[in-house]
């Protein structure tokens, strides 16, 4: 809101300035043609502000979100929901383009239970890139009746469907979520294995990873696992000491409760959003399977730059498994990464076996320089 007020005063300011210009033009011309000598010349500072603000408001104008992108959507056939997940989003304006969206979320009766539809709205502005969200005094719904035993092991046999309200979602279990796509994250069991095994070379083995940080005398104690599921990436890393904070969403599916079951701590934050944490303070950021092809070149750029803010000097970059089509991976994403002039450390490529279009995927790691 803050920022919208503080565009709507630019933009005041703009028209006030426009006007005086105009003015002065108007009244020199008038002044010329009653042939005054020197009409009052322009004052030097008043024509730098009205550049300035100009080159401001057209900079603003550009980042704009295109106001319907389901549009654009249909017509480059990628799923509406990434291209709207992806979308770059200026400070808080995507508030303004969901008002009815904020409104519903902020109508409510303070100092009693929030509305029943109230997570999926907040999910929905976030997505949106409304984000962060006005506070509100009502209280969140809680499930009737949690198990109290929760656990410290991230490997648990099962997770416990009584910690999570399922009204919003197809599933009612996590049982039925398995049973939908065992893929998802939520079969532990199979996440058991994940990180640890070796089938080609697109993996990296934690051990691995752990064994060149170590040679490289650079010690992982923090990481960033950006659009990590249910946190088994965090999981791992945990067995070893190492504390990962996971970004997820709940994408039909309760990936942040399954995470934070799971003893590990869910940041609901979407892909175009700044990361939530301070410069130059993690040794290690892991980019999954949400990070490939279908965000827009500009967004990944934002992000990748996002992601070294935040690395310290001699932080480690994973991209695993990013997946683009292979002309691309070659003319537009291999430079990309390079901007960030990273140590290659690991760099392989494969074409991914199942993919109609040709796509293929990259596992890289690459090493922040130390200092700069
Ligand atoms: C993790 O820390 C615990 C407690 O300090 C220690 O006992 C354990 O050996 C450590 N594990 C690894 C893999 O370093």
């Amino acid at each position: 809101m803050g920022f919208t007020m503080g565009l709507n005063l630019v933009l005041l300011i703009a028209m006030v300035a426009t006007n005086i210009l105009s003015l002065y033009h108007l009244s020199s011309t008038v002044q010329t043609n009653k042939k005054t000598p020197n009409p009052p010349p322009v004052p030097d500072h008043l024509l730098r502000q009205l550049q300035s603000i100009r080159a401001t408001i057209s900079q603003l104008t550009r980042l704009q979100p295109s106001a319907n992108p389901s549009t654009k959507a249909t017509a480059t056939a990628i799923p509406s929901d990434l291209l709207l997940h992806s979308r770059l989003s200026p400070i808080a304006t995507a508030c303004n383009n969901h008002p009815g969206l904020l409104h519903r979320y902020m109508n409510y009766t303070p100092f009693s239970m929030c509305p029943h539809d109230s997570d999926e709205l907040a999910e929905s502005l976030i997505l949106r890139g409304c984000h962060p969200l006005p506070r509100r005094r009502c209280f969140s719904r809680t499930p009737a009746r949690p198990t109290s035993s929760l656990s410290h092991n991230p490997f648990l046999l099962s997770l416990s469907d009584q910690n999570v309200l399922w009204h919003k979602y197809a599933c009612k279990s996590f049982n039925c979520l398995i049973r939908s796509n065992p893929k998802l994250g939520f079969d532990l069991s199979v996440e058991a294995t994940r990180f640890m095994t070796y089938a080609d070379e697109l993996d990296l083995p934690i051990p691995q990873l752990l064994q060149i940080a170590k040679a490289a005398n650079s010690v992982l104690r923090l990481g960033l696992d950006i659009g990590g599921g249910t946190g088994t990436f965090a999981a791992r890393m945990k067995m070893y000491n190492v504390t990962v904070l996971t970004t997820t969403m709940n994408l039909g599916a309760p990936y942040n409760e399954a995470t934070a079951l799971r003893g590990l701590v869910p940041l609901h934050v979407p892909l175009q959003q700044r990361l939530p944490v301070f410069d130059g303070v993690v040794d290690l950021v892991r980019c999954g399977h949400a990070v490939n092809r279908w965000i827009p070149v500009t967004v990944l750029e934002f992000l990748l730059f996002d992601v070294d803010r935040v690395l310290r000097g001699g932080g480690y970059l994973w991209l695993d498994h990013f997946f683009s089509k292979g002309a691309d991976l070659e003319k537009l994403y291999a430079p990309l990464i390079g901007k960030l002039g990273y140590k290659k450390v690991k760099w392989a490529t494969a074409s991914k076996s199942n993919s109609k279009n040709g796509d293929v995927y990259l596992t890289a790691l690459l090493q922040k320089p130390v200092s700069r």
